[in-house]
């Protein structure tokens, strides 16, 4: 097992999400659905949609600069920018830089990492190595999205679901005993196909026939990604809880990602969990991949759900598929 030679916790965090609420009685006018149908089959009731001059990096700019003071840390120290995400600004350069850019970290390196709504769990995992193994002091891990951009507003299927929104969290060293106490991260592509957008990139790069087939949208198969959501999250929950060595009993508090109630319900229920003890903003901002756990720990930290010494969980599955899941001991 890797010994970490540094503990790392999170050490401030902020979110970000446009002003523009779309609500289901909105949607029925765009699409042949209901609000009745959208809320017993998924629990969102609304989601914030960027207008059209906003950009991920703006959204995630903003996030950043909300969780650098509430760590209290100024843009010089920062060593490193992780962005998650699965709509960057444009292919390149990276939405990471561009943030670096905005909020002038000119002390950082910065990418990009795509692991989709398992993003900001995958983005957590790799700054910790960075400062356990002393190779950066301060780390910021953004999930970013604007993924109404990349919906198809006229399939019924995925537009219902998903929402735009930034969050970012800043880590460092911290006291001996908190902090990240394990990550486990997996991914299983030979289930790719199951949500995808096809066209952009070398495999089918942009065309006439790529937009007419409306290849630039998501794809996706709910049902194949439901069934693998279920199943991954109680599993993902469980073994990061084993390599930690507690049981799910001494975990405080669980931050899902925010893709539907019922995938949440099934693993609480799996889990023996508590539903009290697992946060849920869906309701209110619907599926926003990578940005969904972030803003959720936001909240969560922010309205005093979480408190110094809890064990926080970290469970999140998608496009790749992928999955993870992170145990924190909060320390802030
Ligand atoms: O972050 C990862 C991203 N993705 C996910 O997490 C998605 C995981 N999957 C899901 O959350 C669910 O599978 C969905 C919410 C996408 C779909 O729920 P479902 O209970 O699996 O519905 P279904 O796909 O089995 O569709 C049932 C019916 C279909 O009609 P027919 O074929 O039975 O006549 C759909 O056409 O519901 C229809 N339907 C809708 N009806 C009204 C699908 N979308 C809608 C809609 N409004 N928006």
């Amino acid at each position: 097992m890797m010994k970490c030679l540094k503990p790392v916790g999170i050490v401030g965090t902020g979110s970000c999400l446009p002003e523009r609420i779309l609500t289901n009685s909105d949607l029925e006018k765009i699409v042949d659905t209901s609000d009745e149908w959208i809320t017993t089959r998924t629990g969102i009731k609304e989601r914030r949609i960027s207008d059209d001059k906003t950009a991920t990096s703006d959204l995630a700019t903003c996030a950043a600069l909300r969780a650098m003071e509430s760590a209290g840390v100024v843009a010089e120290d920062i060593d490193l920018i992780i962005v998650g995400t699965v709509t960057p600004d444009m292919a390149f350069p990276s939405t990471a830089c561009i943030v670096q850019d905005n909020i002038g970290a000119v002390n950082a390196a910065a990418f990009d990492l795509e692991a989709a709504c398992t993003g900001f769990i995958y983005g957590l995992s790799v700054g910790e190595k960075f400062i356990s193994t002393g190779q950066a002091k301060t780390v910021l891990v953004i999930g970013a999205e604007t993924l109404s951009k990349i919906c198809n507003w006229e399939d019924r299927n995925t537009c219902v679901l998903f929402g735009d929104g930034a969050g970012a969290a800043v880590l460092r060293e911290v006291e001996e005993g908190s902090g990240i106490m394990s990550t486990v991260l997996g991914a299983e592509g030979w289930k790719g196909k199951a949500l995808m957008q096809p066209a952009g990139g070398s495999r089918m790069p942009a065309s006439h026939e790529t937009i007419e087939g409306k290849k630039h949208y998501i794809h996706m198969d709910g049902s194949e990604v439901f069934k693998f959501a279920v199943n991954i999250m109680a599993q993902a929950a469980r073994k990061v809880a084993e390599k930690v060595g507690i049981g799910m009993e001494q975990i405080n508090y669980i931050i899902p990602h925010q893709a539907n109630i019922r995938i949440v319900e099934a693993a609480a229920k799996r889990l023996n969990f508590d539903m009290e003890r697992i946060y849920v903003n869906l309701d209110s901002y619907g599926n926003m991949s990578a940005a969904s756990i972030p803003v959720a720990l936001d909240e969560a930290a922010k309205a005093g759900k979480i408190v110094k010494g809890d064990n926080v969980l970290l469970v999140g599955f998608g496009a790749g598929l992928t999955w993870g899941s992170c145990i924190v001991r909060w320390s802030i």
